[in-house]
């Protein structure tokens, strides 16, 4: 089953490197579906297929990715508006609207999708949701570290009409001596609370707007009206839509 999901993402990926163009100014995703358009990029541009392109990585993983490939780097300070991004999504609802950040990457996402002229969504159709938070899994919030407590409770209280309980994000680590469990760390020194929900969360745009008002927090993986294009892949082929 692993397998066959790797294959669909693999294909939505290719899918939308083509829309890819010499001398274009890219937004590479992060993730194991972005992973595979970041890879048909640079295989492209080796191939000679592609030239003259400048890479704008969404996280330090696929920083290092882009730089084993050798595709030419820079950053917003320098190229503050893209002509594409190509990222994948955990989940997207039928209006395009999108949850991210379950791979632990969200705000450099957020930044340089915001300002690309057309940003495609690359998923498999497992990805598609009726509603935003349906799935029951992780909505994450990236938080800074400074009384993170606080800042989780808070945000479980806000949605407490939709049953929302909210988690530190963690990892088990070993020394080799001993076991124990440390807070993840986002490439930006932040950390992650993942809210979960038994209820629909309603109006999007105000949960938005309510988490963001709260000091302590630093970004959400709501992606809302950001996405022009959403490739799916599924058994029967592949879906283009469009916004
Ligand atoms: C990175 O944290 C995310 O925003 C990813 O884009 C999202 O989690 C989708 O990841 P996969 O392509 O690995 O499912």
């Amino acid at each position: 089953v692993v397998l066959v999901q790797d294959e669909l993402k693999k294909i939505a990926a290719y899918k939308a490197v083509e829309m890819v163009k010499s001398g274009m100014v890219i937004g590479l995703g992060t993730g194991s579906t972005a992973k595979h358009a970041v890879d048909r990029i640079g295989e492209l541009l080796r191939q000679g297929k592609l030239e003259d392109i400048i890479g704008i990585p969404t996280s330090t993983k696929t920083h290092e990715q882009a730089l084993s490939l050798g595709i030419p780097l820079s950053d917003l300070d320098s190229h503050p508006v893209l002509d594409i991004a190509i990222d994948g999504a955990d989940e997207v609802d039928p209006e395009l609207n999108l949850v991210k950040g379950r791979g632990g990457s969200l705000l450099r996402e957020k930044m340089v999708e915001g300002v690309c002229k057309k940003f495609v969504v690359i998923v498999d159709e497992s990805k598609l949701v009726k509603y935003i938070g349906a799935s029951g899994l992780a909505m994450p919030v990236e938080i800074v570290p400074f009384c993170w407590k606080f800042t989780a409770q808070r945000l479980q209280e806000f949605f407490e009409y939709a049953g929302c309980v909210a988690k530190l994000r963690t990892f088990a680590s070993s020394n080799g001596m001993e076991n124990c469990v440390l807070p993840f760390v986002t490439d930006n020194g932040n950390y992650l609370v993942d809210l979960y929900f038994k209820g629909d969360i309603g109006d999007l745009k105000a949960a938005s707007d309510a988490i963001l008002r709260l000091a302590g927090v630093v970004e959400h993986g709501m992606f809302l009206d950001m996405a022009t294009t959403v490739v799916v892949a599924g058994e029967l082929g592949v879906t283009i839509k469009n916004k």
